[in-house]
Parts: structure tokens; sequence; C-alpha cells
């Protein structure tokens, strides 16, 4: 039964000042896309030292207004690690192109670049690497596979805002970058996500995708006097409120500390986990990168410890703790296997980590008592 001292997951940090300003945008009279917005962007910007980009209503709609003006579509194929959030398949597969499921490192749940190259055909028009956990994904060797050919190299990074890869912040190495701000990650909107692209044009055309394909939002129309609009193409309705962003804009500021205590929270599980012998953490020892600790990881040893994983979950829940599942491998969810025939045999990593990893509480306000709760409950389970 869950009380109050219930551990979830993990918890937004929400403070004074973004309730303030949700407050103000509540008061403006203006509650959708409009000023607050306008000020988001211009921090991403800043943060990432790129001209442009664009907020949605989630990183599954940045991905879709993205994919969708790079013109994927039936006949192309799109290389995606097995062990990553499904919606990110379903753009692809609602764009009438082809989702291609590769094989990940057992030992850090990122997309094998042997798998790049095993999946490469002709229709490959994509690949989505993901920056799984908040660690960065070595874009480098995909690059180095991919050579000169014309594929668009999209970085989902909805776990790793802040994570830099030699001194690099995650997202400014490829073509594009998505984000997330749904509540769990490491800013949030309630729910929200981002897209940068290199590409202006593009972008500019994914704006106005997101725009239902008019392309200017209410604000600008009012505040242009030019009460006229054209369409340019069928649209999506995608835009990011002022009410999201005016969470955006505080917790943009605070990335910094939010990893620090994310950081101190992984290490410490790292060393109090250290001999509990039915888990294993995922690798994270790149000295190259900050890891930006979205989530942590475990990989249970089912068989050892003689419980399913939702049997280990229940016991965590009757012990007040929560926890998450990140994830389930794509390839063999019903609709996936279904349609393109797969089977456990297929990637055998994915398979693996898709049944035996689970997520342990993690988020900057969880205090060292929080934690060894999850600490103690786990170890009372292995006893
Ligand atoms: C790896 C990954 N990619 C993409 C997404 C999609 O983000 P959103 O929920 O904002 O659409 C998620 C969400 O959990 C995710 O974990």
């Amino acid at each position: 039964m869950r009380t109050n001292s219930f551990i979830p997951l993990s918890r937004p940090t929400i403070n004074q000042e973004e309730i303030n300003e949700v407050i103000d945008s509540l008061k403006s009279g203006w509650i959708t896309t409009g000023p607050k917005v306008a000020q988001f962007e211009h921090q991403l910007c800043q943060y990432f030292n790129v001209e442009q980009c664009l907020t949605v209503n989630s990183g599954t709609a940045a991905w879709q207004v993205l994919a969708h003006c790079y013109d994927i579509g039936p006949g192309d194929e799109v290389i995606i690690p097995s062990i990553t959030w499904p919606s990110m398949a379903n753009v692809v597969e609602l764009l009438g192109a082809k989702p291609v499921f590769a094989d990940v490192d057992p030992d850090t749940a990122i997309m094998l670049a042997e798998e790049v190259e095993r999946l490469l055909t002709p229709n490959t028009k994509a690949i989505l690497p993901v920056h799984y956990a908040g660690a960065a994904a070595d874009i480098d060797s995909y690059k180095t596979i991919i050579g000169n050919r014309n594929i668009l190299i999209a970085e989902d990074c909805a776990h790793a805002l802040g994570t830099t890869d030699k001194g690099q912040l995650i997202g400014s190495q490829s073509d594009a970058a998505i984000f997330s701000f749904h509540p769990t990650k490491n800013i949030t909107t309630g729910e929200g996500g981002a897209l940068i692209c290199k590409d202006q044009d593009r972008l500019n055309r994914a704006r106005t995708l997101s725009l239902n394909g008019i392309g200017k939002t209410a604000w600008e129309r009012i505040n242009q006097k030019e009460a006229h609009y054209e369409l340019h193409e069928p649209g999506y309705k995608f835009n990011m409120l002022d009410i999201q962003a005016a969470l955006g804009i505080h917790q943009l500021t605070k990335i910094t500390e939010f990893i620090s205590k994310r950081t101190l929270l992984a290490e410490r599980y790292h060393q109090k986990l250290a001999d509990i012998n039915y888990i294993t953490p995922l690798k994270a020892d790149n000295e190259n990168q900050r890891h930006a600790w979205h989530i942590y990881p475990v990989k249970i040893d089912i068989e050892r410890i003689g419980l399913t994983r939702n049997q280990l979950i229940d016991a965590l829940k009757k012990q007040n703790v929560g926890v998450g599942v990140h994830f389930e491998s794509v390839h063999l969810l019903r609709f996936y296997r279904e349609k393109y025939q797969y089977t456990e045999k297929d990637l055998p990593n994915a398979t693996q980590l898709g049944s035996s990893l689970i997520s342990l509480p993690l988020f900057p306000t969880m205090t060292l008592d929080e934690q060894d709760t999850v600490i103690n409950a786990l170890k009372n389970i292995a006893e």
C-alpha cells in the first residue's frame, strides 16, 4: 500500500519561482504559445549556442516534425535501438516508413555501431541513437559507419539535457537533436520537447509543421496586426504553451544544479549497491563525458534472486519504493514483433536487457534517507 513516505521513481523539482511564473502566465490573459515560449526558446538557444530552437509539446512531437521535414516516408528505413521509448518507432511507422531495430551494448544499453553497419541498406534514411540514461552515445562511431551517405543522424537526447561528451554539450554533434521535458526528465515543462537542427530551412519547416502548417502563432498574428494566414502544407498541432514554458524558463537555469545532485546520488548508489549480488548497474565509466543521470538503471539477475521482475517490483512497492522500466525492448512489443516477425533471438542483448532492467528512484530532491530506504529495501529482498 502506498503511504506518504512512498519514494517514487521520480519527482519534479518545482519551486516558488516556477509557480509564480505559471501564475503570471495565467493572470496575463495569454496562456497559449506566446512571450514565455519565445523566452524559453531564446534561453535554449543560448544554452546550446545555436541560432534557433523549436519547442513543442513533447519529445515525440519534436521527432515527428523532424522526421516529416526530412521527408521520411514509404520505402524509407530508420535504424532505432530496441531499448528506447516506443513512441519514437511509432513516428516512423505513422509516416509510412519502416523502423529497423538495432541491438545495444549489454553493459550500457546504447546502440552498437556494428549494428548500424549490419542494418544499413540503400533505403536507410535516418538513424536515431539514444543517449540512454544520460550517458553519451559515441556519435562519431556512427558517423564513421555512415561515411558520406546522405543519412540523417537525429540524436535522441530525451535523457541527456546537460550531458557533455569531450567537453561538448550533447545534441550539438550531428544534424539534429530531440529533447523531452516530461516530468521525470532532467528539466520539465509538464509535458514538452525541443528540437535543434543544423539545417535552418528544415527547422523553419518543422516550426511551420508544428503549427498546423500555418507557421504563425496566434500571438504573432495579433502582434503583427496581421490577421491573414497562409497554409504552407498540412501540419500538426504540437505547439508548446506559455504555461508550460513558464516552468521551463526557471528549470533550465537549474540544470547544472540538478545534474550535480543526480550525480551525487548515482555515485552513492554505485558504492552502496556494490555488495548486492543480484544487481548490476549499467556501465558509466567514460572519463570524457559528464553523465546527466536522468535515470539509474540496474540489471537484475532474475535467476539469482529467484523472483520475476514483476515480483521484485511488487516486493519493492511493499517497502514503499517505486521503480520504473526503461525499457521493454521495442522489437518484442506486440505490434512490432508481429508486424516484422521479430523473435527473442534477433537482438539478444536488447532482449535480455528488456526483461531485466529496472530504474531506481533518482531525482534532485531525493534525500539521502530516502536513498537509504531504497538501498535497504533491495538488501532486504536479497536476504
Ligand atoms: C529515450 C526517449 N526518447 C523519447 C521519448 C519521448 O519523449 P516524450 O515523452 O516527451 O514524447 C522518451 C520519453 O520517455 C524517451 O525516454
